[in-house]
């Protein structure tokens, strides 16, 4: 195992379905699946994918039974043009890994430098010897460029060499009718409109059905020793076909792919070729020299050092990179629920972001967090459209599965339900409030999102007699639909209130102007405050006394226990096996939910009730949705199950790279990537982020010999070290700062704190 990569052998060269995902590069705009340029042997299956954050079409959802304001289209992630084309030809003989004799093969990530490589040393069926080396970016500093670059060495043969290079604008999605989680139709959803040579560099242009986005994709090849080449083309195909005469010298050549699209570009075509221009002039050598300057700029943030366990140090890595290859970086994007490696939930933005993935990026990379959370933003307003199509006078109802904030979920019971992603976006505008201080952010952004989201509990729920109820919505459970108090909503529903009347008098004083001017132009007054703060106090919890736990909902404890027992091994997960009305009428968990609850929301709950809902709901639940392990983890941490704390985290910390949940093919699991980091984060260190300061809990796996992090907190970098004797933390600060380390308060600015394990 070497630091910082990812490693396939020829000993684990299998599952390239799954490795496409893996081996994925991505830098938060563009994605590129990992498959071989020069493709497989035509028997084993593949998603050859390029997919561009938030380049979406739209397709028609037919319902055999519609209702009123059922979402009547639906978006989806294109892929778009693939640039991925090199074949090589020694001689008559063309080089694949399906033919001939694989000497040697490595493929790796290289997470420091920001690089994938490819390398082969391979005998032609004709015994001609060639070592080829592919090296692919998604460059992180001009997030329009995917570069390839293959090295050719002939070995033992001087034979002619040609390198055919191509661009294919005849892309089709992938679908699978038998799988919920992936698209079931309308897989042609791109079409080309041009294909031609620009200034030396080639260009193809296509366009979506619907949505009518356009995309160029401009390629220029340089070569080492420098040659001509022929130029193919078709209607929607572009290839350059190089020759390399008879020699022994090294052969090269560098693709350089810049990828435009008019939801970023005004005119792609002519960007995309002023792009090239720059980036070929700077050259291949700078470019990813930047690429590893601002990886060590990541990491110096972003890395968790583990002594004692490499695999898990190698999972925990990968998947802190994974979430840096997702995030999108400006305001039209956000994180697919499988990033940008796969189509799976079609490129759509859940609540997965907020709940598991900006936790992450709120205390590693602010400045990202806040364009996360920007995006929420953007989309306010087809959240309040929406409100209004679902029958409400006012508020925000942001739709449960989307890329451009219209819903996109055709079944309501686990999507448009789910008004608790309400709660979830005003929940994380708060941490990033008190992560950060970034009082000026909640006074231009923030405040509007979460009156307008608290507004949306008033329209849900109704007063009843001295309680606040809310009725017919879905938890984050998706084995329970449709219920009256689901606990997490109502307690993140109090929340949202709670903070709006909070904002509400906190930014009339010292944001005086910018309050007076939200409040007019979303007509907020000081009637409706007092309304959500009678709401907020008066929300109803369900508790039963006998058991000593909240209640997921009225009526959840009363169902029947699924037979766990007698459920066959391969019958999970169950929403693959039972219809869902099956499902709900049984006690049994897709997904932490009254336990997520007790995570984001401790205050005001005993450790008692902590610990008997953990018992309780545990033994219930499923873990078939990746948003489970991690949940369980931090809550094992916290109640002080250090062996479950750790096997959970075990389950989140190599789920893609061991395939666990078996659908990788599909893309990665972003959310238990985020959820990972967490567990380390907020379960093993028990970091909280609280209102006047940042509590730390921290332990250390019995597995381990130590572990190092570093985050930022109201401009503090601090980092933490834990190892067998105690915790140490290095704080720096801009101005003091409030810990709490294991129950002791410490005022800090710069120093470090030292206490006992
Ligand atoms: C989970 C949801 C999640 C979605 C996308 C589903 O399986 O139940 O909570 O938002 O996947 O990751």
């Amino acid at each position: 195992m070497k630091t910082g990569w990812i490693i396939e052998d020829q000993g684990n060269r299998k599952g390239l379905w799954v490795n496409e995902s893996i081996f994925n590069v991505a830098n938060g705009y563009l994605g590129v699946r990992g498959n071989y340029e020069e493709g497989y042997d035509g028997k084993e299956p593949t998603i050859r994918g390029t997919y561009i954050n938030a380049f979406y079409d739209i397709t028609p959802i037919q319902y055999g039974e519609s209702a009123y304001a059922f979402p009547d289209t639906q978006q989806k992630l294109v892929n778009v043009i693939d640039v991925q084309d090199l074949h090589i030809r020694i001689g008559e003989e063309s080089f694949s890994l399906f033919a001939g004799q694989v000497v040697s093969y490595r493929r790796w990530l290289n997470m420091k430098e920001g690089k994938y490589v490819r390398l082969v040393h391979w005998i032609s069926p004709q015994g001609k010897e060639l070592e080829i080396e592919f090296t692919r970016m998604a460059s992180f500093t001009t997030l329009e460029l995917f570069v390839m670059d293959v090295k050719i060495t002939r070995i033992n043969c001087d034979d002619e060499v040609t390198i055919t290079s191509g661009m294919n604008g005849d892309i089709s999605n992938y679908t699978n009718s038998n799988d919920p989680r992936v698209a079931s139709d309308h897989a042609k959803l791109l079409h080309v409109v041009h294909t031609g040579v620009q200034d030396t560099c080639l260009q193809i242009v296509a366009e979506t059905s619907r949505s009518r986005l356009r995309v160029a994709a401009t390629t220029f090849h340089e070569l080492t020793p420098c040659i001509e080449g022929r130029l193919i083309q078709t209607d929607t195909n572009l290839t350059k076909e190089y020759v390399f005469p008879k020699g022994k010298e090294v052969l090269r050549l560098t693709k350089y792919n810049v990828f435009t699209d008019t939801r970023r570009h005004e005119q792609p075509e002519l960007c995309g070729l002023e792009i090239v221009k720059s980036v070929v002039s700077k050259g291949i050598k700078q470019i990813w020299k930047e690429q590893e300057l601002y990886l060590e700029a990541f990491w110096a943030m972003a890395n968790i050092e583990i002594q004692g366990d490499a695999p898990l140090q190698e999972g925990l890595r990968y998947n802190v990179y994974q979430l840096l290859q997702s995030v999108g970086k400006d305001k039209y994007s956000n994180i697919a629920a499988k990033g940008l490696s796969g189509e799976g939930y079609e490129g759509h933005y859940f609540w997965d972001t907020e709940i598991y993935i900006l936790p992450f990026f709120i205390l590693c990379q602010p400045e990202l967090a806040k364009q996360l959370l920007r995006y929420r933003y953007t989309i306010l307003g087809e959240a309040k459209i929406r409100a209004k199509e679902l029958g409400h006078r006012k508020g925000a109802a942001y739709a449960w599965r989307t890329i451009t904030g219209q819903e996109c979920s055709a079944y309501f019971p686990a999507g448009t339900a789910q008004f608790h992603i309400n709660g979830d976006i005003a929940y994380t505008y708060i941490q990033y409030y008190l992560a950060t201080g970034d009082e000026a952010f909640i006074a231009e952004f923030g405040a509007e999102v979460v009156f307008e989201t608290a507004r949306t509990w008033i329209e849900l729920g109704h007063f009843d007699d001295g309680v606040f109820k809310i009725d017919a919505v879905t938890g984050p459970d998706e084995y329970t639909a449709i219920v009256n108090n689901n606990y997490y909503t109502n307690v993140l529903a109090k929340y949202n209130m709670e903070w709006a009347v909070k904002w509400y008098r906190q930014l009339k004083s010292t944001h005086p102007e910018a309050w007076a001017s939200l409040c007019n132009r979303i007509e907020l007054t000081d009637e409706e405050i007092i309304i959500f703060e009678q709401a907020a106090a008066q929300m109803y919890l369900p508790f039963n006394d006998k058991l000593g736990i909240h209640e997921q909902d009225d009526s959840f404890l009363s169902k029947k226990v699924w037979d766990f027992e007698n459920t066959p091994r391969a019958n999970y997960p169950l929403l693959l096996n039972y219809h869902p009305l099956f499902i709900y009428r049984h006690q049994v968990l897709k997904q932490a939910d009254t336990v997520l609850a007790h995570f984001l929301i401790e205050d005001g709950v005993s450790s008692d009730v902590l610990k008997s809902s953990y018992d309780y709901y545990e033994k219930i639940t499923t873990h078939d949705s990746s948003l489970s392990s991690a949940i369980y983890s931090i809550m094992a941490s916290k109640i002080g199950y250090a062996d479950k704390a750790y096997s959970y985290f075990i389950e989140t910390a190599r789920m893609d790279l061991d395939n666990t949940h078996g659908n990788t093919k599909d893309g990665l699991h972003m959310a238990n990537m985020g959820g990972t980091w967490m567990a380390v984060v907020y379960g093993f260190t028990g970091v909280r982020i609280k209102e006047d300061q940042l509590v730390l809990n921290p332990v250390l796996p019995k597995a381990w010999e130590g572990y190092k992090f570093s985050m930022q907190y109201r401009q503090a970098q601090i980092t933490v070290e834990v190892n067998t004797n105690e915790t140490v933390l290095m704080v720096d600060a801009v101005k003091p700062i409030v810990l709490e380390v294991k129950g002791k308060r410490f005022k800090i600015q710069t120093g470090k704190i030292r206490i006992a394990i």
